[in-house]
C-alpha cells in the first residue's frame, strides 16, 4: 500500500526494557546506511550517568610512561579518523535461541550503523607511552550500579587486548554522523571498536587504564562469555568478533502477499573481512540463488545491503532463507551455536510468507 496514504507514519524504537533503557532499532523499516541517532538501538546495563561537562577530563593512567589528563579540546585538536561501522549487540536475535535463554529478548534490531569520528586510542597512548609488560587497556564508563548477581557496585568497564586497543581504527569517538555524540550513545566520548560486538564500545568514558594482568570485571568475566553448557561453566570463552550474519528487512515475517514479483531485501554483515556472497532459498533450502549485493566496494566494518527479485506464481506457504558468507569463508550455520547467555546468534535467517 502506498505510504502516501499514511502521511507522517514513521518507525519508532521497539522497547525491550525502560529501566535501564534497552530499545531496538526498527531494522525492517530502515532504508539508509547511516542510521539517524533517534533510531539507533540503545543498550544499557545501568541508569544513565550524571556528568558535569564543564568539568569533563579524560585521564589515561596505569602502566604508562607519563600519565596524562586530556580535555575534550585537546582531543579535538588531534588528527581525527572517521569510521562507518556496524554496532551490533552480542545479544541481538537472542529471542531466536531454542531452548530459550534468559536475558533481554532481542529480536533483529540490536544493530545499527553510522559514521563515528574521533581520535585513535593509539594516538593518545603514543602520547602517554606504554610501559613494557603492559597487556590490556581497560576503558571504564561513568555509569554504575548493582548487578543482580553480585553485592558490590560496579561501573561498566571492559578491557581490550593491547593489539586491538592499538589498532588505528579503534577510536575514542566524539561525533556521530557529524554531530556531537548524542548523550544516550556516550557523550562526550565513547570508544568504538569496529569488528567486535557492541559491548566493547564503552560509552561515557571516565578513564583509560593500562594494565599488565587480565582484567576481570564482571562485564567480561561473567557476562559476554560464551557458556556452551547449560549446567556448568566448562569450555567458556569470551565474546569478541561479530559473527557473519544477515537480516531480511522485507517482506516481513508472516506477511501475506499476492502472486507475482516481490523484492526480498535486507542486510548482511560480518566482523572479519567483508560479505562475499548472499544466497537465498525460497523452497526451504532445496535450491539456492545469489542475491544482488549493493555495495561491492569491500568496505570494511559496514553492512552490505542486498536484494533479490522473487517471482512467485503458486499460492501457498513459503519459507525464505538467507545465508551470508564472508571473505574468510565463514557462512551462517544451519543451527545456531547455543550458549547459556544467548550471545552471537547467527543461524541462517528465515521468514515465512503466505502467497494468496
Ligand atoms: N557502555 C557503558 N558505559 N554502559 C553500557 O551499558 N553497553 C554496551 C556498550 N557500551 C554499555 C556501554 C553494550 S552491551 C552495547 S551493545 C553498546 O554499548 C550499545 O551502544 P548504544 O546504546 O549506543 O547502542
Amino acid at each position: 500500500m502506498s505510504s502516501a496514504r499514511y502521511p507522517g507514519a514513521k518507525p519508532s524504537l521497539i522497547v525491550r526494557k525502560l529501566h535501564p533503557e534497552n530499545q531496538e532499532t526498527p531494522i525492517h523499516f530502515i532504508t539508509g546506511d547511516e542510521i539517524d541517532h533517534k533510531m539507533f538501538y540503545r543498550r544499557n546495563h545501568f541508569s544513565y550517568p550524571t556528568l558535569t561537562y564543564s568539568n569533563y577530563w579524560l585521564p589515561i593512567n596505569g602502566s604508562v610512561v607519563s600519565p596524562r589528563i586530556f580535555s575534550v579540546q585537546d582531543i579535538l585538536k588531534l588528527p581525527s579518523r572517521t569510521i562507518t561501522a556496524v554496532l551490533e549487540c552480542a545479544g541481538n536475535k537472542r529471542s531466536l535461541f531454542e531452548p530459550k535463554v534468559f536475558g533481554e529478548q532481542w529480536e533483529n534490531g540490536g544493530i545499527s550503523q553510522g559514521r563515528w569520528k574521533g581520535v585513535p586510542l593509539r594516538t593518545l597512548l603514543e602520547l602517554t607511552g606504554i610501559q613494557a609488560g603492559a597487556t590490556e587497556v581497560v576503558v571504564e564508563g561513568y555509569d554504575y550500579g548493582k548487578r543482580t548477581d553480585l553485592d558490590n557496585i560496579y561501573t561498566y568497564a571492559r578491557s581490550l587486548p593491547l593489539e586491538k586497543a592499538l589498532h588505528p581504527d579503534t577510536i575514542i569517538a566524539y561525533a556521530y554522523n557529524d554531530q556531537p555524540i548524542p548523550f544516550k550513545h556516550g557523550y562526550p566520548l565513547r570508544l568504538i571498536v569496529p569488528q567486535w560486538y557492541g559491548m566493547a564500545s564503552v560509552k561515557w568514558i571516565k578513564q583509560v587504564s593500562i594494565v599488565d594482568s587480565p582484567f576481570k570485571g564482571p562485564f567480561q568475566s561473567i557476562d559476554y562469555m560464551y557458556y556452551p553448557n547449560k549446567e556448568n561453566d566448562n569450555n567458556s570463552f569470551p565474546v569478541t568478533t561479530i559473527n557473519v550474519n544477515s537480516t531480511i528487512q522485507r517482506p516481513l515475517n508472516m506477511e501475506v502477499l499476492d502472486t507475482g514479483k516481490h523484492i526480498i531485501k535486507g542486510i548482511a554483515w560480518t566482523g572479519k573481512g567483508f560479505i562475499s556472497k548472499v544466497e537465498i532459498s525460497t523452497d526451504f533450502g532445496k535450491t539456492w540463488s545469489y542475491a544482488n549485493i549493493m555495495n561491492q566496494d569491500q568496505e570494511r566494518y559496514r553492512w552490505f545491503s542486498w536484494s533479490y527479485e522473487w517471482v512467485v506464481l503458486e499460492k501457498g506457504d513459503y519459507t525464505i532463507m538467507v545465508k551470508a558468507t564472508d571473505s574468510h569463508n565463514q557462512s551462517q550455520p544451519t543451527s545456531p551455536f547455543w550458549n547459556r547467555k544467548g550471545y552471537g546468534y547467527n543461524a541462517i535467517t528465515k521468514i515465512k510468507i503466505r502467497i494468496e
